[in-house]
């Protein structure tokens, strides 16, 4: 099986203007101790106004975070009052784009169509998706759970291609719907489950080794209490943080889990 670097990603929502946002990386990168970025990506994913000056605090700390954005327009200009391209992402050295996020195919209308077309813009412009997938609390409970997330993956990916040697470039964020900023986490049995079986579909979308490839977090009330044990199946290569991402501290302890 393909060695694969975990990573770590904070999505912050709609939360912190820019200069909260530099107080929150300052704190997070003091917290941090060098081997916490060792064998492991950690990301933060501000919104679009934090990007540039986040972007600057990096550069001139070259502080090891990468760079994310939580969405983006699939065209590369246009008429799009109130949109962000991919272009212009990367000209920010965003390194990551959250697509498809549960709140925005449920608040915003994001079809897998959508979802699709900006995964496949994210990569036509040399960033990394982070796609994400989940079932609802009545999909889970009407044990369609598996097929909800099957079919999401199947729509989403549909047309877009990955070879071996871009594979790691591609993370699927495996985001129950009811554990998202309700204090309810999928057991890690559960959310193994899940991740296996993205693996599973993944590896008959493409093949066994690029499958191996792609890195697959999980994501919902991810703390530093449940991240070990999370972190520790073997499908799982990240996770998706949202609420503890806020607290440089929580975060801190979050990414140093390997820490003892
Ligand atoms: P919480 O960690 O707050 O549950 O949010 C998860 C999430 O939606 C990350 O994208």
């Amino acid at each position: 099986m393909a060695e694969r670097t975990p990573v770590i990603a904070g999505n912050w929502k709609m939360h912190r203007d820019h200069l909260e946002a530099i107080q929150l990386v300052q704190k997070l990168a003091y917290h941090l101790e060098a081997a916490d970025y060792e064998g492991q990506e950690v990301v933060v994913c501000p919104s679009f106004v934090c990007l540039r000056s986040i972007q600057t605090l990096i550069q001139s700390d070259r502080l090891p975070l990468a760079l994310g954005a939580q969405n983006c327009h699939p065209e590369d200009e246009g008429a799009f009052t109130g949109e962000v391209s991919p272009p212009m992402l990367q000209r920010l050295d965003v390194t990551y784009v959250i697509a498809g996020h549960s709140e925005r195919r449920a608040l915003f209308g994001e079809s897998d169509e959508i979802v699709n077309a900006k995964v496949a813009a994210i990569l036509r412009h040399g960033m990394r998706p982070i796609l994400c997938v989940g079932e609802t609390k009545e999909e889970r409970e009407a044990g369609t759970a598996v097929d909800v997330v099957v079919s999401q993956l199947r729509g989403s990916l549909a047309g877009i291609d990955i070879a071996l040697d871009n594979a790691e470039e591609v993370v699927v964020a495996y985001e129950p719907v009811w554990a998202i900023g309700t204090g309810l986490t999928a057991t890690p049995e559960d959310a193994q489950e899940m991740c296996a079986a993205v693996r599973t579909e993944l590896a008959s979308l493409y093949d066994q080794a690029i499958s191996d490839r792609i890195r697959v977090q999980y994501g919902g009330s991810v703390k530093p209490g449940n991240v070990k044990t999370l972190m520790g199946q073997p499908d799982i290569d990240g996770a998706l943080v949202g609420g503890a991402s806020l607290s440089s501290e929580d975060f801190a302890l979050i990414v140093g889990h390997r820490r003892d």
